[in-house]
């Protein structure tokens, strides 16, 4: 049995998704929106992701790939390539792959559904994640809000099924 493999990520309008190892915005509904998504399912992210958010996330098994071999982190299972990551949840019913744009990339073969927040804003990024083809992606599910007095802009959540 293997884990169905889904892909959480947050763009903004020129598909960045990162600067200096930090996320371009702070949108709380967007946090939560990701919360409510992975919450009692693995997530598995590269080690730089992972000192991104500084902390295990609870309630969820995380996995974190490196290929540093004497990493070890509390409250973390790591993993030394993608491959042994996705072994290691594959007794589970899904997982998802939440960044940055290496394990993305790496990861994209073996995705079933995208769950894309779109942030209607451009910011200066260092890192992507290219929008998914219409050829290989069908977007089953398209919500858009508006700013608010918490989320400084608006922001469409679209969700995409492998063809
Ligand atoms: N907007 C979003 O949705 C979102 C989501 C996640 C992250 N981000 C952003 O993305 C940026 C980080 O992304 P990133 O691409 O720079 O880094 P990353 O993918 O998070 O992590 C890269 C690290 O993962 C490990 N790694 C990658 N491929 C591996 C493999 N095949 N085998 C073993 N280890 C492997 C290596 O760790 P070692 O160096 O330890 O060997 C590598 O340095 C940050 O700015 C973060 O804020 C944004």
């Amino acid at each position: 049995m293997a884990a169905i493999l889904e892909l959480v990520v947050a763009v903004d309008e020129q598909g960045g998704i990162g600067k200096n190892n930090q996320l371009l915005w702070h949108l709380p509904a967007d946090l939560k929106h990701f919360k409510e998504i992975t919450t009692g399912h693995p997530i598995i992210m590269g080690r730089k992701t992972y000192d991104s958010i500084g902390r295990a996330l609870p309630n969820r098994r995380n996995v974190v790939i490196s290929r540093q071999t004497d990493l070890r982190i509390e409250g973390v299972e790591v993993a030394d390539s993608l491959t042994n990551a996705i072994a290691l949840v594959a007794h589970e019913n899904k997982a998802f792959i939440i960044g940055g744009a290496e394990i993305f990339n790496q990861a994209m073969p073996f995705i079933s559904i995208i769950h894309l927040t779109i942030v209607h804003h451009s910011f200066e990024a260092d890192t992507f994640f290219e929008s998914p083809s219409p050829i290989t992606w069908e977007a089953i599910e398209t919500e858009t809000h508006h700013a608010d007095e918490k989320n400084a802009y608006s922001y469409t959540y679209i969700t995409f099924k492998k063809r």
